[in-house]
């Protein structure tokens, strides 16, 4: 069965947006909108698996929105809203619960990685973080899910739980004249360059929002002298940059300067190289300097002047969720009808 096609993605609100979440989902966010209706959720809900300071989450809250607003989302085209607005999310997310198995769960990478050593005392959304991120997304029936690469492993739940749902809950999707499925297996858009930013410290380790050194990674709101900074003190290696790609292998701080450079061009990697070969670092990352202050200050100039506007940013965001929960209030109705709930 054919459905619609419908873009849907999230960036949690837990402070310090960086290069990577910009040019692995950010950037990707915003060239699917010519092609596609696209949802755009800052997911709130998921922030607090781990503990977040109130007044900071609705800080953060705010300022994705901005980011959002400011990388070029169109919030009166498409939709941007925070999720704990829509309260189906969370409805949708307990049916799932029912449908997903530990055993699915137990063998996801994220959870092992945030919880950690004291698994005991990591929160139940935590591990059940992949069952509402499920939710968010079926709950719109999307189709399409532009995400970095490190968000795979969710997406393929995503996909398990759709599926099971169907088969489960058949009989009824069809007497209820829905056809031979509900929800569609929502793909994953992983693509370009820059799925997965590294650490300007470390090129084995993921950019991260978490990571205790902010010369690892450059945030959105970077001014033009950190992320000169920044990009100067990268870690690198000692060779020229390689003509081709194939030079890269076993260099993963040359790999991921050459992957951001590419990205902010919108270029690929042999291009970068085709220019750049033969190139010490102190001239490669002098123009990726000024490619990076180029692309990234305006936005992060944007970013600060939404933010100081919040009653702007609460209004797209009170929309955006009126717009959303239409659908999602719909597609409930449905998921109630399937599941045998009685409702009015
Ligand atoms: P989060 O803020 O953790 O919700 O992540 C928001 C989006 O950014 C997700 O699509 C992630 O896959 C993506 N993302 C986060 N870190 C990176 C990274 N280092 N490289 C590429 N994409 C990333
Ligand atoms: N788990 C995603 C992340 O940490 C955020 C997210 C929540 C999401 N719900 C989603 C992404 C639905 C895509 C679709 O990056």
């Amino acid at each position: 069965m054919a459905f619609k096609e419908r873009v849907f993605s999230g960036v949690q609100p837990t402070g310090n947006l960086h290069l990577g979440n910009y040019l692995g989902a950010i950037t990707k966010f915003v060239a699917l909108q010519d092609n596609y209706d696209c949802i755009y959720c800052v997911v709130d809900m998921h922030a607090i698996t781990v503990w977040q300071d109130p007044a900071e989450l609705t800080r953060n809250t705010r300022e994705v929105t901005a980011a959002f607003i400011a990388a070029g989302i169109d919030p009166k085209k498409h939709i941007v809203f925070n999720q704990s607005q829509v309260a189906e999310h969370a409805e949708l997310a307990w049916v799932f619960n029912c449908v997903a198995r530990m055993g699915w769960l137990n063998r996801m990478t994220q959870f092992k990685e945030k919880a950690g050593k004291d698994r005991e005392n990591a929160s139940i959304g935590l591990y059940a973080y992949p069952s509402l991120m499920a939710a968010d997304i079926l709950i719109y029936r999307a189709t399409h899910v532009p995400v970095g690469e490190d968000q795979k492993q969710h997406l393929e739940l995503a996909r398990d739980i759709a599926q099971k749902f169907n088969n489960d809950y058949a009989k009824s999707i069809e007497a209820h004249g829905f056809g031979e499925a509900f929800f569609p297996q929502p793909e994953p858009l992983i693509q370009g360059p820059a799925t997965r930013v590294m650490s300007l410290r470390d090129g084995t380790k993921k950019m991260s929002k978490s990571d205790p050194s902010d010369y690892s990674r450059i945030n959105l709101t970077d001014d033009a002298d950190a992320i000169a900074q920044k990009v100067r003190k990268a870690k690198t290696d000692a060779e020229p940059l390689p003509g081709e790609e194939k030079g890269l292998e076993a260099r993963p701080e040359a790999d991921n300067l050459v992957g951001i450079y590419a990205a902010l061009a919108d270029t690929g990697k042999a291009d970068v190289l085709r220019e750049f070969g033969g190139a010490q670092f102190s001239a490669f990352k002098a123009a990726l300097v000024d490619l990076s202050v180029a692309k990234l200050g305006p936005i992060g100039a944007e970013m600060k002047r939404l933010v100081n506007d919040s009653a702007y940013i609460d209004q797209v965001l009170a929309d955006g969720a009126d717009r959303a929960r239409a659908i999602a209030a719909e597609n409930m109705k449905a998921v109630k009808d399937i599941v045998g709930f009685v409702r009015r």
